[in-house]
């Protein structure tokens, strides 16, 4: 199949890599790509929230198949621009990206579909912000409403930095304010067409910057999958699945397609366990980074045969996608600085060496080559991934293969995976 990837990240990286395993002779393309995926396909610079220009390209170059992998482009329309010439593309039109784009419109689709999630308020003002703090508690939990990359999202004890939070969001736009979910949390991915719908294999990711869950909000700093003790709470791994698929994903799916906007492409679950049951805290339009790095390479089905079929509405004769039960981690090298400001430009060495322990490989994200060298060129630089036969083997191997990569002033969580790997 002639497959057009677009996007520039670890994610990317990892969708293509799984592209690649299939070894079925697939012509793959990315747009822009980085320097890593630049060593495995070719590379074209597009802009890829450009929607004509990624159509043009298509068309001339006899894509079958294009996957939007980050958010932006299918918020700025991409998708349907691709879908109204004619080209099977996995990802969602602008009206069911929202899900992800605005927090509102995900709020809103939840409640109208049943979907369990927390009490949330949109407030304008300063005054009306301050109420719903009081009212709902601390810990604070305050969103601001559009893709922040990150950044938008404070959780918090301290009233004070709340206050701050939801004063400088507020001049943006509404703010979101949220009930805390106390509970494990877990990233689960689905597939749609559009009306039927096929799980992937849970994950959990750490989104904050440093060991212990300390430090600000990153957009992941590692994440392992399968999740062996969902079985203690749930029975088994299959029940948590069924559980989410029939509480969240297929009526949010139906939802959307009810509306006139069905949501072709990746449904991301973030999922929150509470006490009182599973809630959904965010939805993502789009694969998950860094868990996708860990999800894809457990994936025995086919990758192409599973995103073509839901962009040509044919995943209704498709079986549940299949994993292997081996265990897969994965650790993010961010540059110093991250997620503030990153510094960018610094020279990276050793992945040679790294790539030579057993099990490893290398989701590059933002890499790229100068003259000979490799460098740095933003806050998460590249995704270390590790399997094996168990969580404490895979995890050593990716903490080994760390190890050998320099990077001045890089930083990485040492805590990933460990719980599973006792
Ligand atoms: P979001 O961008 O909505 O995914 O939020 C980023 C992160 O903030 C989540 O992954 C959680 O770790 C945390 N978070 C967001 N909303 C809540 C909530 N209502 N209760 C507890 N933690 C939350
Ligand atoms: N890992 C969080 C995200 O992809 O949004």
């Amino acid at each position: 199949m002639r497959i057009l990837v677009l996007g520039s990240g670890a994610r990317e990286h990892a969708i293509i890599t799984a592209l690649l395993r299939e070894d079925a002779g697939h012509h793959i393309v990315a747009a822009p790509g980085n320097a890593g995926i630049a060593r495995q396909v070719e590379v074209v610079h597009l802009d890829p929230s450009n929607g004509a220009v990624v159509s043009e390209y298509a068309l001339e170059n006899d894509i079958e198949l294009v996957v939007v992998g980050p958010e932006a482009p299918l918020v700025a329309g991409v998708a349907e621009a691709l879908r109204n010439r004619g080209i099977p593309v996995f990802g969602p039109g602008k009206k069911a990206a929202a899900l992800e784009g605005s927090k509102t419109f995900a709020k809103r689709i939840m409640t109208e579909a049943g979907v369990p999630t927390g009490r949330a308020t949109r407030v304008g003002t300063l005054d009306e912000a301050l109420a719903v703090l009081d009212d709902f508690g601390s810990p604070y939990v305050i969103k601001a409403d559009g893709l922040a990359a990150g950044k938008g999202v404070i959780v918090t004890d301290d009233r004070d930095a709340a206050v701050e939070h939801a004063t400088y969001w507020l001049q943006h736009g509404p703010i979101l304010l949220e009930e805390f979910l106390d509970g494990p949390e877990v990233s689960l991915f689905f597939i749609s067409d559009g009306h039927a719908v096929v799980p992937l294999s849970p994950a959990q990711d750490y989104k904050r910057l440093l060991d212990g869950d300390g430090g600000p909000n990153t957009g992941g700093m590692g994440a392992y999958s399968p999740l062996p003790w969902l079985a203690d709470r749930f029975g088994s791994e299959k029940d948590f699945i069924d559980e989410v698929l029939d509480t969240v994903a297929v009526p949010t799916v139906r939802q959307l397609e009810t509306e006139g906007t069905p949501f072709i492409g990746l449904l991301y679950a973030g999922l929150v366990l509470t006490e009182q049951g599973i809630r959904v805290i965010e939805f993502n339009a789009r694969f998950g980074d860094p868990e996708t790095q860990v999800v894809l390479p457990r994936l025995l089905t086919p990758l192409s045969g599973l995103l073509h079929a839901a962009a040509t509405g044919a995943l209704g004769n498709f079986e549940s996608p299949r994993f292997s039960p081996t265990a897969a981690v994965t650790v993010v090298l961010a540059s110093e600085g991250y997620p503030e400001a990153a510094i960018s430009g610094r020279p990276l060495s050793g992945l040679d060496d790294a790539l030579a322990v057993a099990g490893v490989h290398i989701a590059h994200a933002a890499t790229a080559k100068l003259d000979d060298a490799l460098v740095a060129t933003g806050g998460r630089v590249l995704s270390v991934v590790a399997e094996g036969s168990d969580f404490a083997e895979a995890r050593g191997r990716a903490y080994e293969a760390l190890s050998k990569i320099g990077l001045d002033g890089g930083q990485y969580r040492h805590d990933i995976a460990e719980r599973v790997a006792r």
